[in-house]
């Protein structure tokens, strides 16, 4: 079958100097959210790098609107060397990155207000979208094209999900990073992923009120707001859609239940199967063979 890649995590960009890159990408991308800074030896990397493990100084940023990261990447352990010839269009690997921008033309005009490399016009793309081309201090081609809105169409829902605590996330920063995307107007729904809806926030300094509530608290304007975690029965559903919430995101019950919706609209009582379920009654759900071997990983789902 034929491979589409439709989108990266992240864009590697190898430079000479790691904190003087980040600079520039920040004020040229706005790429300001350090995710990590990390000087290590890319153990990962291993098989290609030629199983030479390598030492690198590595910043990972993001852009709040969000998008992929760049993975700003400086060898430690040899100097960086640029190519030894003139990449052109058709040389093997990946050598311009698209960064989407809600307003090209506005971007063309800021960009060159900031003395910027811009090394091409505003031109319309084949695809009758317009676009230009920018070149880093490092000989990296950047071609800046229409944010994913405008590509889309009014009609394309856009939502972004969030995960509010743990793993390293703060609750209030999540809640100014809510905040900000909501009044971006660039999103249509924000999905956070409060892994149990009914509790408290895992932080106690955040313990004035329930996970919940702290959301429900922020300005949505018309953006939408839904949940996920521990919304099981008919019961929860209706308990967290009086709550401000506009619509409900099922995990689990709905792999037990395919037509969990249906279900529950029939009847608010409705309740899902209790766990765990037999690997047979999954397949009758429609999950496939290998679906049901991941859902053996989480605890108590699959009986063995
Ligand atoms: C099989 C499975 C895969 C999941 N994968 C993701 C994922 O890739 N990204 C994510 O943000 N959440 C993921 N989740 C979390 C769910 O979206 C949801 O937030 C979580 O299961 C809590 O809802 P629930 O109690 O209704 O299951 C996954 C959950 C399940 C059961």
């Amino acid at each position: 079958m034929e491979k589409i890649i439709s989108g990266i995590q992240q864009m590697g960009i190898g430079i000479p100097n790691v904190h003087e890159a980040f600079d520039f990408y920040r004020r040229a991308f706005g790429v300001d959210v350090k995710v990590f800074e990390e000087a290590a030896e890319a153990g990962l990397m291993l098989p290609y790098t030629g199983n030479q493990p390598q030492s690198r100084h590595a910043i990972l940023a993001m852009n709040l609107q969000g998008g992929g990261g760049f993975e700003i990447w400086q060898y430690v352990g040899r100097t960086p060397q640029p190519p030894k010839f003139n990449v052109k269009l058709g040389d093997l690997g990946i050598y311009i990155c698209k960064i989407k921008s809600p307003d090209v033309a506005k971007a063309f005009k800021d960009f060159k207000a900031k003395g910027l490399n811009v090394i091409s016009d505003l031109e319309t793309a084949p695809n009758g979208k317009p676009h230009f081309y920018m070149k880093d201090p490092y000989n990296n081609i950047f071609e800046i094209v229409e944010g994913i809105r405008k590509a889309c169409g009014k009609s394309f829902l856009i939502g972004v999900r969030l995960s509010p605590e743990r793993f390293g996330m703060d609750l209030n920063e999540i809640k100014i990073l809510a905040q900000n995307l909501i009044d971006s107007n660039l999103i249509d729904f924000l999905d956070i992923s409060l892994w149990d809806c009914f509790k408290m926030p895992e932080d106690l300094k955040y313990h004035d009120k329930t996970l919940l509530d702290h959301f429900i608290g922020l300005n949505f304007k018309d953006v939408k707001l839904t949940v996920a975690g521990k919304i099981s029965s008919g019961h929860d559903v209706h308990k967290i859609l009086k709550n401000k919430v506009d619509f409900v995101t099922i995990g689990r019950s709905a792999i037990l239940h395919h037509d969990f919706p249906k279900r529950v609209i029939e009847n608010p009582n409705f309740k899902p199967e209790p766990l765990p379920v037999s690997k047979s009654y999954l397949k009758k759900e429609g999950l496939s063979n290998s679906f049901i071997e991941y859902m053996n990983r989480w605890p108590n789902f699959v009986q063995n």
